[in-house]
C-alpha cells in the first residue's frame, strides 16, 4: 500500500499526458493520515487507500475526446502534476474530516469505481445520508455537481462535504485547512504548488485538479466506436440500437447536435423519471422546503439533500419550480456495473431493475414525471440486450470486479425483480 501510494514508477505515457491532465504523480510523502484504530463500530471502516486504481489516467484512451477535455479545465486552475498529487493526497486522507474518521474516498473509494457500494452513504460517527454517492470519474464533463446540480465547479462541489455534519464534519473549511496545515509535508507541498500556506481555496483546487485527472475511457464499447467492429458482442450491439431506438434512451443519455453523445452519455439536464413515488404529500413538502431553505443558499440545499428528506425534492431545491420536483441530474453511463445500487437514492440493485424501471415508464401517476417516460414493452430477451449495451462500457481496469458483479446482478435478477411490472411495461401509452 505505501509503495503504490507513493505512485514512483510513472509510467511514460503519463509523463507525455501532463499537458492536458497533469497526469504525472509525484506525492506528498506516504505517511496516511486519518487511518481509524480497533474497529469498535460496524459503520468505522478503514480510509480506502490510494491504490493502484487511484492513479491519475493516461490520457490515452479510446474514446477520450481530447478537446473536451483540455476545454473542461477552468483557466484560473490548470492541470500540474504536483497539484494533481497533492489533490490525491487531500482526497485519500481522513484529516479534512471533524474526526479523523473520514476521507473524501471513504464514499468515493477507486476499488468501487469511486463509489462506497452503498444504497446511501455514511459519514462521520455513522451518520446516514439521503443520497447515492456517484462516481467522481469523468466528473470533469459534468457542467453541474451533485444529483441536484447545486454545485457548478468541482472546487466548488468539494467545499460541501467537508462542512456537511453527515459527511466529514467540519464546522468550516478553515478548520479543516488548520488541520491539514498541522503537517509539515502538506505545508511543503501547498507552498511549491501555490507559493503559500495552505488556505481553503487551494485545498478545493487541489482536490478539484486530481478528480480532473480521472477520467476513464477505453471501454469495448469505446473499441466499438473507434471501429473494431467485434470489440462488443451481438447481444451489446443489439442493446446499443435498443438504447438509440425503440428504448428512448438517448433523449436523455443523449443526443448531441444529432449525434449519441457517446461521450458522457448525458444531456446534463434534470428530469423527473419517477423513482420517487411522488404522492399528494410532495407539493406540501416543497411549500415547507420554501420555509427552511433561503433562495440561493446553496449550504442549506446541501444540508437539506443529505439529512432531510425534503432530499427528494430533487431539482426544486435549487430552482424552486414546481416543474423540477423529484428532478434529477442525467448521470454519465460509464463503469455502472461498479457503481450499483443505482439512482439518486441508490433504490435499485441492479441494472436489470433500472431497465424494469424504464420499461413500464416510472411512475405514470406522478403529475411532474418527464414527458419522455413511458412504456417500452420491451421483451425479457431486449432487456439482457440493454444490459449487455450498458455492460460494454467498462473500462479495462475494472473488467474482472465488473465482469463478477455482472454475474452476480444476473443471478439476482433471474429470481428478484422487484421493480418489474409487465402489465404496465406492455400497456398503453399515455395519451393515446
Ligand atoms: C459521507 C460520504 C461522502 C463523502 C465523505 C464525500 N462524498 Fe462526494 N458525494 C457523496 C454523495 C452521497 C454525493 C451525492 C450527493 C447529492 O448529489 O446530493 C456526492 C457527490 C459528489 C460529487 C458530484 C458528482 C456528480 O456526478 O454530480 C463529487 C465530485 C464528489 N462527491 C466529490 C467528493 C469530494 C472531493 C469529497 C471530499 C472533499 C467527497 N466527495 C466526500 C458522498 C460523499
Ligand atoms: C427522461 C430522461 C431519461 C430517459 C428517457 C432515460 N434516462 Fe436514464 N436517467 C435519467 C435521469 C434523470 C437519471 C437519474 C434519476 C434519479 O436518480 O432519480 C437516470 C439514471 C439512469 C441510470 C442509473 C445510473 C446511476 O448511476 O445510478 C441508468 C443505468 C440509466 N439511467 C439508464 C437508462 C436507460 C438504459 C434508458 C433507456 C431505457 C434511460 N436511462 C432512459 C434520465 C433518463
Amino acid at each position: 500500500m505505501q509503495q503504490s501510494c507513493c505512485l514512483r514508477g510513472v509510467r511514460k505515457s503519463y509523463v507525455r499526458s501532463v499537458l492536458i491532465l497533469g497526469a504525472a504523480a509525484v506525492v506528498v510523502g506516504c505517511s496516511s493520515g486519518g487511518q481509524v484504530g480497533p474497529q469498535t463500530k460496524p459503520y468505522l471502516l478503514p480510509i480506502p487507500s490510494a491504490s493502484e486504481l487511484a492513479r491519475p489516467r493516461t490520457p490515452e484512451q479510446a474514446g477520450l475526446p481530447a478537446e473536451a477535455t483540455r476545454a473542461a479545465i477552468p483557466r484560473d486552475n490548470p492541470q500540474t502534476a504536483d497539484k494533481v498529487a497533492l489533490g490525491q493526497k487531500l482526497f485519500f486522507d481522513g484529516r479534512l474530516s471533524a474526526d479523523g474518521t473520514v476521507a473524501c474516498s471513504s464514499c468515493h473509494d477507486p476499488v468501487r469505481a469511486f463509489t462506497d457500494g452503498r444504497r446511501v452513504s455514511i459519514g462521520i460517527k455513522g451518520r446516514v445520508g439521503q443520497r447515492n454517492a456517484p462516481t467522481i470519474l469523468n466528473a470533469v464533463y459534468n457542467t453541474t455537481q451533485f444529483w441536484d446540480g447545486r454545485a457548478r465547479t468541482l472546487e466548488e462541489q468539494a467545499g460541501f462535504p467537508i462542512v456537511n455534519p453527515s459527511e466529514m464534519g467540519q464546522p468550516n473549511l478553515d478548520a479543516a485547512v488548520a488541520r491539514v496545515a498541522t503537517v509539515r509535508e502538506y505545508r511543503k507541498a501547498f507552498e511549491r504548488v501555490f507559493r503559500g500556506p495552505p488556505n481553503s481555496s487551494n485545498l478545493l483546487r487541489a482536490i478539484a485538479s486530481y478528480e480532473r485527472a480521472e477520467v476513464s475511457f477505453d471501454s469495448p464499447f469505446d473499441h466499438f466506436i473507434a471501429g473494431e467492429k467485434d470489440a462488443i458482442d451481438p447481444s451489446a450491439k443489439r442493446g446499443w440500437a435498443l438504447f438509440n431506438g425503440r428504448g428512448r434512451c438517448t433523449t436523455c443519455h443523449a443526443v448531441t447536435r444529432g449525434q449519441p453523445d457517446v461521450t458522457t452519455f448525458t444531456d446534463h439536464r434534470f428530469h423527473n423519471i419517477g423513482v420517487v413515488i411522488v404522492r399528494a404529500g410532495t407539493v406540501g413538502m416543497a411549500r415547507q422546503a420554501e420555509q427552511v431553505v433561503t433562495p440561493g443558499d446553496m449550504g442549506a440545499v446541501d444540508r437539506t439533500a443529505i439529512q432531510s428528506d425534503l432530499s427528494l425534492l430533487g431539482r426544486f431545491l435549487v430552482t424552486r419550480q414546481d416543474a423540477d420536483i423529484g428532478a434529477f441530474k442525467t448521470p454519465n453511463l460509464r463503469n455502472l456495473l461498479m457503481t450499483a445500487p443505482y439512482f439518486h437514492d441508490g433504490s435499485h440493485p441492479t441494472l436489470w431493475d433500472v431497465v424494469d424501471h424504464y420499461n413500464k415508464g416510472g411512475d405514470q401517476n406522478d403529475p411532474f414525471l418527464d414527458r419522455d417516460m413511458q412504456p417500452l414493452a420491451l421483451k425479457e430477451a431486449e432487456i439482457d440486450d440493454l444490459v449487455a449495451f450498458l455492460a460494454s462500457l467498462t473500462s479495462p481496469e475494472y473488467r474482472k470486479p465488473a465482469l463478477k458483479e455482472l454475474a452476480r446482478q444476473r443471478k439476482l435478477a433471474r429470481t428478484t425483480r422487484p421493480y418489474r411490472d409487465t402489465a404496465r411495461a406492455f400497456g398503453p401509452k399515455p395519451g393515446g
